[in-house]
């Protein structure tokens, strides 16, 4: 949102800065710890006076141009860097969102397969930890710094766009200097309770999410005919339907007359909500502009560990435990280590698709690699398996008296409008034809993600884990139940 973030740079950072290059309208200085302070006071007076004041599009363009040449490299950042099984692959992809937990481990999945990466983020998620006192489990390292580490580590770069897509200015520059063969769109607000903490939020969210969607798929039209679209929507778009989830399409008979038609959404929150509206944006532009573009219904996410994270502590992933971004599998490791009763919502029978984010990187590069044909709306389905609430519980339970743990769960009152006991089947084989050879949970990924939550439970605050965030009554905060 250029109201939130008004400074956007352009960066390609290296560990030996020779020069940085600016131009444009103002100069953006980046150094190595350039999460700007600045920007971000401003910012939170702007969500404050968002309501009250038209919006104002103040942009700064900055390109630095830093560091060695690697191979073929240029200073530009072009860079002929072919995957090794396909030519006909997309080489150059832009990342948006890869400072986000979903983006940056499939960032660095992708600079590793031998894609040439770019990374557009505006850094908002650090600003949400900011305004809500929030914090991940793992300390994180400035984009800058990650990326620099990433260059030490493989010598491969990873070029940075820090600005807003919901500036169209901003993200034309990046298209027209970064050139695009695929897009992964992960840069939205992504949590169903920011978006129902009150009005503000909610209406941000929706602004964020659609215009930002609205922005790449005009930018993809303008610039960038032949790039690949891959979003990153939720299972949360079909809501708890009595029959199968079908992967995007359904085929109805309706009086005597057979047609496919998207599966009809069911959102249950503004986020989920601006998710649909996503999708239906992308759906009717592929018709109508023969965009190609794969909508990836992912499921919750569980898991911090990648093969590419894992390589040095400066490129660890974010780990949310919060009861405002923490997702079910995440947060019960984290409870379970600091000896907090799981907090299972209501009945615990809400069941939805999870997958391990070892499983997104792959699902996300399977999608590039395999792209939508001109014009046509792909949709898959992008989870492993599916759990009820109680049995994640279960698990985690069963896992955490292995290792000596005291786990117990109990049922707090559910903050969230939903059946808690229903009927769910989704299909999800489009990714495995396609080749996903998905890590399932299992007892050894549930201790080490639990030996990794009791790693760094000194960094917990308690007053974090319960939710706090009601879908009734907007803005109040809920009773929490003695524990
Ligand atoms: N994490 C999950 O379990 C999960 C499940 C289903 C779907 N998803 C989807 O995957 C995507 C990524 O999720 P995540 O968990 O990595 O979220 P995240 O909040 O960790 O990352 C999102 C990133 O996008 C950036 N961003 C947001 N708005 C932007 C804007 N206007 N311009 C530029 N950058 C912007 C943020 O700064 C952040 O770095 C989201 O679209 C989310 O809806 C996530």
């Amino acid at each position: 949102m250029a109201h939130l973030l008004s400074t956007s740079c352009i960066h390609n950072p290296s560990p030996t800065t020779t020069k940085l290059n600016f131009k444009s309208l103002n100069r953006c200085p980046l150094t190595q710890t350039s999460l700007p302070v600045r920007t971000l006071r401003s910012s939170l007076m702007a969500l404050r006076s968002y309501q009250k004041k038209p919006l104002k599009h103040s942009i700064t363009y900055a390109t630095a141009t830093i560091g060695q040449n690697i191979g073929n490299k240029t200073d530009s950042g072009n860079e002929d860097n072919v995957p090794a099984d396909s030519s006909s692959k997309p080489k150059k992809v832009m990342v948006i969102g890869g400072d986000g937990y979903c983006g940056w481990a499939t960032a660095l999945h992708l600079s590793n397969k031998g894609y040439e990466v770019a990374i557009v983020d505006n850094l908002i998620r650090r600003l949400f930890d900011h305004q809500l006192s929030l914090d991940s489990l793992t300390p994180i390292s400035s984009i800058q710094n990650r990326i620099r580490r990433w260059k030490s580590l493989t010598g491969k770069s990873i070029d940075l766009y820090i600005g807003d897509i919901c500036d169209f200015e901003f993200l034309s520059e990046s298209f027209k200097s970064f050139e695009p063969g695929a897009v992964v769109h992960f840069g939205e607000q992504r949590s169903a309770p920011y978006s129902m903490i009150d009005r503000s939020r909610a209406v941000f969210t929706q602004h964020n999410n659609v215009i930002g969607t609205l922005n790449v798929l005009f930018a993809i039209k303008e610039f960038r005919e032949e790039c690949h679209l891959v979003k990153l929507g939720t299972m949360g778009e079909y809501g708890t339907p009595n029959i199968d989830i079908e992967e995007g399409y359904i085929t109805i008979t309706h009086n005597g007359r057979t047609d496919t038609l998207p599966y009809p959404k069911q959102a249950s929150s503004f986020y989920h909500l601006s998710k649909v509206h996503d999708s239906h944006n992308i759906a009717f532009t592929c018709k109508a502009w023969g965009i190609r573009a794969t909508d990836l219904n992912q499921g919750v996410v569980y898991g911090v560990r990648t093969d590419e994270t894992e390589m040095h502590e400066e490129l660890s992933n974010r780990f949310d435990y919060d009861g405002v971004f923490g997702t079910a599998l995440n947060r019960f490791c984290v409870q379970a280590a600091v000896g907090h009763p799981l907090t299972v919502y209501g009945k615990g029978g809400q069941t939805r698709g999870y997958l391990d984010i070892r499983d997104t990187v792959q699902c996300v590069e399977l999608a590039i690699a395999n792209p939508a044909k001109p014009g046509e709306f792909r949709v898959f389905n992008q989870f492993t398996e599916q759990f009820s609430v109680n049995e994640l519980a279960q698990l985690v339970t069963r896992a955490g008296t292995k290792l000596g743990l005291d786990v117990r769960a109990v049922s707090v009152p559910n903050p969230r409008v939903e059946a808690e006991e229903h009927y769910y089947n989704a299909k999800h084989t489009k990714l495995i034809e396609l080749g996903l050879v998905p890590h399932l949970l299992s007892d050894s990924l549930l201790d080490s993600l639990l030996n990794f939550a009791i790693k760094y439970k000194d960094r917990v605050d308690p007053a974090q884990i319960m939710p706090n965030v009601s879908w009734k009554k907007i803005g109040a905060k809920p009773k929490t139940v003695a524990l």
